[in-house]
């Protein structure tokens, strides 16, 4: 109070004229002083959002923390608490193969829509989308995979789904040609594709151990053994799907536990195995029980 107030001889408080100027000076320097900090902040604002794009996100690829390497996914997914990561089934017994069909038609719900009307079209190997357009993603050609097959999980040859993990951006350099290190099925697979066709990121899937090669010996792989170009980049484009791979494990040995790995291969995407830094590549666990319920 002794601040902004004289006592007058009677010793009461009095507000003189030169205190009431004081207060109006502070409150004018405090008026300009926020109408500064507000302007500031504002033009930060301004120059942070016309540096991001609703579509495009700002860092992309080797920049973002994401990384340039797409991961390899797989479904259905089993719960890691509940199994363990282990898809298990006994091809005898509805109730257990119900759990994975489900998965399954939730997860294909969104590739099960409408297309007529949308920005889909149907691509190929020389039919690109164009700005603004996405490819379809044909769920007719799953074969032995498809829903009406129940995936195969009431057969003892169950179907596993792929997918590439998305990156904004991200273009596959293809492997046109084998490589050594490929396994011997997919030089045999891409050896038997048209040239014209070979723009794939490729897949092959075996057992992961020399046991596991012993339980599961064959693959099959709807529609094809690999990811065609044409959905490559993912511009986050709406109803853009990530196309699928249905991947049929041939009559794995029943009631053991098979390890399968599945890798991806382009130029651009670096494999790595085991449980930690896992690149390029999937892992899962199949068990197929095929006795009778007693
Ligand atoms: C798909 O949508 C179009 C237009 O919205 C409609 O004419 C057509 O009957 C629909 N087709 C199916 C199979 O629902
Ligand atoms: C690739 O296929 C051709 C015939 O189409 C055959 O002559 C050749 O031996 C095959 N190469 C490999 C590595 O399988
Ligand atoms: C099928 O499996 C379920 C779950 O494991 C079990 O509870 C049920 O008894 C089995 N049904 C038959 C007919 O064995």
């Amino acid at each position: 109070m002794n601040l902004l107030c004289f006592q007058n001889s009677a010793g009461e408080n009095v507000i003189t004229k030169k205190t009431l100027i004081r207060i109006g000076q502070l409150l004018i320097f405090y008026l300009i002083f926020y109408a500064i900090l507000a302007a500031l902040f504002a033009i930060c604002m301004q120059g942070l959002m016309a540096t991001i794009d609703d579509v495009e996100p700002k860092w992309t690829q080797g920049d973002s923390l994401i990384g340039e390497n797409p991961g390899l996914g797989f479904r259905p997914l089993p719960a890691k608490t509940e199994d363990g990561a282990l898809i298990w089934y006994n091809d005898k017994n509805k109730t257990t193969s119900e759990k994975w069909i489900n998965l399954m038609d939730e997860f294909l719900k969104p590739y099960l829509q409408n297309t007529t009307g949308k920005n889909m079209i149907p691509c190929d190997y020389t039919r690109s989308p164009t700005d603004g357009q996405v490819c379809i993603v044909d769920t007719t050609l799953f074969s032995h995979c498809s829903p009406e097959n129940n995936y195969g999980y009431n057969t003892p040859s169950p179907c596993v789904f792929l997918k590439l993990n998305r990156i904004w951006g991200w273009e596959p350099k293809y492997y046109t040609e084998a490589t050594e290190d490929m396994p011997e099925q997919l030089v045999i697979a891409i050896n038997g594709t048209n040239e014209e066709e070979r723009q794939n990121i490729w897949i092959s899937c075996e057992g992961e151990g020399p046991a596991d090669k012993e339980h599961v010996q064959q693959f099959e792989y709807f529609p094809h053994q690999g990811f065609p170009g044409y959905y490559y980049p993912f511009r986050n484009v709406k109803n853009y799907l990530s196309p699928l791979i249905a991947v049929r494990i041939l009559n794995p040995t029943p009631n053991v536990i098979v390890n399968i790995e599945c890798r991806a291969w382009a130029k651009n995407i670096e494999y790595a195995s085991g449980n930690l830094n896992r690149e390029g590549s999937v892992h899962f666990e199949l068990m197929v029980d095929s006795k009778a319920s007693s």
